[in-house]
This record gives C-alpha cells, sequence and structure tokens, in this order.
C-alpha cells in the first residue's frame, strides 16, 4: 500500500538524506541521530554497517573503533579494529560520550533495530562497508524493509550479488573517481537505479551524464548551502547531507508551509470570497487552486489573481475529471513542492475557512502529540451539518458507521474532505494503487494511512450544504462506495 521505493526515488524534486541521520546535531550513527533526522522530514535516513567478528550487522562507520567510541579508554591500545570485536562486545562501548555528554552512554545498534526505527516513519539509504549479500538480504526480508531502503555500496561486486538474490531491491553505486561511460554500465549490470558520487566530482554534465543513462544522481557529502542550491540548478536528485535541516530549506522554502487545495468547476461566484477568507483565516499558507477547464472562467481569475499574490497557485486540468482525482493532484503537487502539510477544502464555503486554525493547528499542537490527518469532523461533539435532508443525514452516517466497521477506522468522521494531511505520510502512499473513484475516496485514503501506522485527530466543524448547484451524491454512488469499502475490507481480512 506504501509508494514503490522505486517510485519514490524517481520523483521530480531533490531528495534530502541524513548523512549518518542528523550528524551534526547527534552522534553519527546513533539512535538518537536517526530519530532527529526523521523528526526532520528527511526522504532518508543515510547509515553504514559492518559485520563484528561473530558476524553481527552493526550500525558503524571507521574500521576502527576508536574515533566515535570510547574503545581505546575501556580497553587500551590505539588502532582497534571494528572486526576484531563481537557483538558483545562493541555492545558495551559508549558510542555517544565523545560528541557530548548529553549522549553518554548511547549504545551502537544493530542493523536490525536502525531498521525497524527508521522504517517505520522513513526509509533507509543502507551503506554497506562489510558483510556479505545474503545475510544483508534475509535480514531485509525478514523485517519487510525491502521497500523502504535504498542499498548502497562503493563495493560493486556486492551490490551485484544482492541485485541477483533480490532484483526488487533499488541500489544505489558509490563512487569517487571521475565518471565514464564504461563506469555506468558497470554499475547498471550490478543492478544500479543511481549514482551516488563525491560532491568533488559532481558538475552540471556529471549529473546531465547520469540522466543520459536513465539513472538518478546523488551526491555525498554536502553541508553548504550556496552548493547545495548550485546543485539543485543542475538537476541533482539527492543531497546527502549532515546538516538535512539545511538542506531542506535549500531545496525549497515550503518546508514549513500548508499548501491548502481546492478543486473547482464553474466556481467563479464562490471563489473569489474563499480566497479572500482563506487568507484572512491562514495568511501563512499557498492556496493551490485546481481547475477542470472551467467555463465560467474560474481559472482564468486564478491565473491573473496568482500574479498579484505568490501565494495562490492554479493547476489547470483538461476537462471535468472529478473531486477524487483534483485531490489526488493537490497531494501530489504538496509532495513534490516540499510542503508539510497539505489541506483540502471544498470551493463552495461548505467548508468554512474560520476552521482553518484549529485543523492546522492539531498536527503539530505545543506539548503534543500531533496528528498525521486532522480531521474537520461533523460527527463529534461541537461539529455538525446545516441543510441537509434526513435521507442525506441518514447516508452520510450508515456509510460512516459502515467504513468504520469494516475498515477498523476510528474517526467518527470518515467521509468528510476538510481534512489536513501531514505530507511525508502522503508521500508514503501509492495513489495509483487506490480502486476509489468517487464517494468513497476519503474512507480509502484514511484506511491506506491507518495501515502506514498514522495518528487521526478530529476538531469539530459545521457544515452547510451548498447553496448553489445540487448536493453532488446519489444513491447509485453511494452505492458503489459501499462496494468499494467491501473490498477494502476484505482485503483487511486477509491481511489481517
Ligand atoms: O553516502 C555515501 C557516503 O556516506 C560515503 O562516505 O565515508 O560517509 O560512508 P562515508
Ligand atoms: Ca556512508
Amino acid at each position: 500500500m506504501s509508494r514503490p521505493i522505486a517510485e519514490f526515488v524517481r520523483q521530480p524534486r531533490t531528495l534530502v538524506l541524513a548523512h549518518r541521520g542528523a550528524s551534526a546535531a547527534a552522534p553519527e550513527n546513533t539512535l538518537p541521530a536517526f530519530s532527529a533526522a526523521i523528526a526532520l522530514g528527511v526522504d532518508f535516513v543515510e547509515l553504514d554497517y559492518l559485520h563484528s567478528a561473530d558476524g553481527a550487522p552493526v550500525v558503524f562507520h571507521d574500521e576502527t573503533l576508536d574515533r566515535t567510541t570510547d574503545a581505546v579508554a575501556r580497553w587500551g591500545g590505539n588502532d582497534i579494529p571494528f572486526a576484531s570485536k563481537t557483538l558483545d562486545e562493541l555492545r558495551q562501548l559508549d558510542a555517544g560520550g565523545w560528541f557530548s555528554p548529553q549522549f553518554a552512554g548511547t549504545r551502537l545498534a544493530t542493523l536490525e533495530e536502525a531498521l525497524t526505527l527508521i522504517c517505520r516513519d522513513s526509509r533507509c539509504m543502507i551503506e554497506r562497508k562489510s558483510g556479505d549479500a545474503k545475510t544483508c538480504v534475509d535480514l531485509l526480508r525478514r523485517l519487510g524493509v525491502v521497500d523502504r531502503v535504498v542499498l548502497t555500496s562503493f563495493d560493486w561486486q556486492f551490490l551485484a550479488e544482492c541485485h541477483a538474490l533480490a532484483p526488487e531491491l533499488v541500489i544505489g553505486a558509490l563512487g569517487d573517481k571521475t565518471l565514464t561511460v564504461e563506469m555506468i554500465e558497470c554499475a547498471k549490470a550490478a543492478g544500479a537505479a543511481i549514482l551516488g558520487w563525491d560532491d568533488k566530482l559532481v558538475t552540471r554534465e556529471h549529473v546531465e551524464l547520469v540522466h543520459r543513462h536513465s539513472l538518478r544522481a546523488w551526491v555525498w557529502t554536502v553541508d553548504d548551502v550556496n552548493r547545495a542550491k548550485e546543485l539543485v540548478g543542475f538537476g541533482i536528485d539527492g543531497l546527502i547531507s549532515n546538516r538535512p535541516d539545511q538542506m531542506l530549506a535549500a531545496r525549497g522554502s515550503n518546508a514549513d508551509k500548508t499548501l491548502i487545495t481546492v478543486a473547482t468547476y464553474n466556481e467563479i461566484d464562490n471563489l473569489p470570497a474563499l480566497v479572500e477568507e482563506i487568507f484572512r483565516h491562514a495568511p501563512e499558507a499557498d492556496l493551490l487552486v485546481i481547475d477542470d477547464n472551467s467555463p465560467d472562467g474560474t481559472g482564468q481569475w486564478c491565473d491573473e489573481q496568482a500574479k498579484k499574490d505568490p501565494r495562490l497557485k492554479a493547476l489547470h486540468r483538461s476537462g471535468k475529471l472529478g473531486l477524487g482525482t483534483a485531490i489526488v493532484a493537490g497531494m501530489r503537487y504538496a509532495i513534490e513542492h516540499g510542503y508539510k502539510y497539505a489541506l483540502n477544502i471544498d470551493a463552495d464555503f461548505s467548508h468554512h475557512p474560520k476552521y482553518l486554525p484549529d485543523l492546522i493547528g492539531g498536527m503539530d499542537p505545543p506539548g503534543g502529540p500531533g496528528a498525521d490527518v486532522m480531521i474537520g469532523s461533523r460527527y463529534i461533539p461541537g461539529g455538525g451539518i446545516e441543510g441537509w435532508p434526513l435521507k442525506r443525514y441518514l447516508m452520510s452516517r450508515s456509510v460512516n458507521l459502515y467504513a468504520r466497521c469494516l475498515l477498523g477506522l476510528t474517526p467518527k468522521d470518515c467521509s468528510g474532505g476538510y481534512r489536513c494531511y501531514r505530507v511525508t505520510k502522503l508521500a508514503e502512499l501509492d495513489f495509483d494503487a487506490m480502486l476509489s473513484h468517487g464517494y468513497s475516496f476519503q474512507e480509502e485514503i484514511l484506511w491506506m494511512l491507518k495501515r502506514r501506522g498514522c495518528r487521526f485527530g478530529e476538531t469539530p466543524i459545521t457544515f452547510v450544504d451548498r447553496v448553489r448547484g445540487s448536493s453532488k451524491i446519489n444513491s447509485r454512488e453511494a452505492w458503489a462506495a459501499m462496494w468499494v469499502i467491501l473490498a477494502l475490507g476484505l482485503k483487511r481480512m486477509k491481511a489481517e
């Protein structure tokens, strides 16, 4: 149900990878550094691993223990080889005190522990320093994380062996020599989809060469913001950095922003007032209008308005393609442009913008816990509906009850469309795999996010039925939604 990793690495925006975790904020290659990187919302957490003397894959970078542990103080001597110690011995070491007293006592992590932490909420770029292919592939398969990692190494023979064992793995070949076409062919033969290269050698021509051969170009290790911006200008696909916070900022200025999306078809009577109200209640947000070539000029109005207000953006589609696909288009835009939250609102004032601060504020409230999805809810105390006939109300309540039972969803309002999503969570979804084309879209997306372990929050809203036009849902569409929810429910039963 998550977005395939092969597709994720091909997205148009530059990915940000935290080199050895957020290694400027916490000791490199430790669980605290990985947690700090995940909290920043990086696309991947990079780590290195080696095999211990007794063959356990352990997260560590150097060949000797001296620099980043207390091994010398503990055991005496110098240049103590990592590979001379067993996992039990390595576990005794302090791998955090060298960095700062705050991290004293931090233990080395096994690759299994690190992947379990990272792959729950993010993705991992694994760099194998030593160890055999089978142990690595077996571990990835056992943990069920093949689709959450990119496996990299300077040792391309190792990569070729992993590729032979698991052709579905996304592989990155690392290099620190001037790139040639022969090298590209060799990397491809080892199954590489990505080339991760030394920053000193990366030029515009390098990136173009990589792209001409249909590979992605990643670069290590970039900590200077101006250099990062230059590389983004070259079209680099991944920045591996000790300062992922700064790279996220260099990639684009949307990392802290909400993108509000509104789908329109002939909404010229509502839209100017709606835009004004949205910016009154959420002045820091950007607004994307997704217009399906409205004959009434809604799209042209947006283009004119966008020239005056850079917060407003317009996405033009060729014709009436439906609300579900418009919402997905908005989500994809938010992912590709690196927004923090994506919030959908109806164009006709049935969702009033006065609730925007509650929806956005619920995502990361001071003192937490926050939500991955905040739902503007009609069915919790304080919420309500104005203007619906009893039949329409009963239909909505029945579909909600049905979805909650069949899909195990916990929110009281699973069918409403006024929601704020955490974009890093949306980026994990495979929208192409969705079954819904209509009314059940809202339930299906909640279900997909629930399966990714997302947290849901609800804030009360009063939904006011649209003043112009008629209610869009008829009973045929409601029945179609029931079928989709039933199909998802059966899938759920099979999986559990
Ligand atoms: O991402 C590749 C890069 O990490 C290689 O260098 O020494 O940091 O493992 P190193
Ligand atoms: Ca590395």
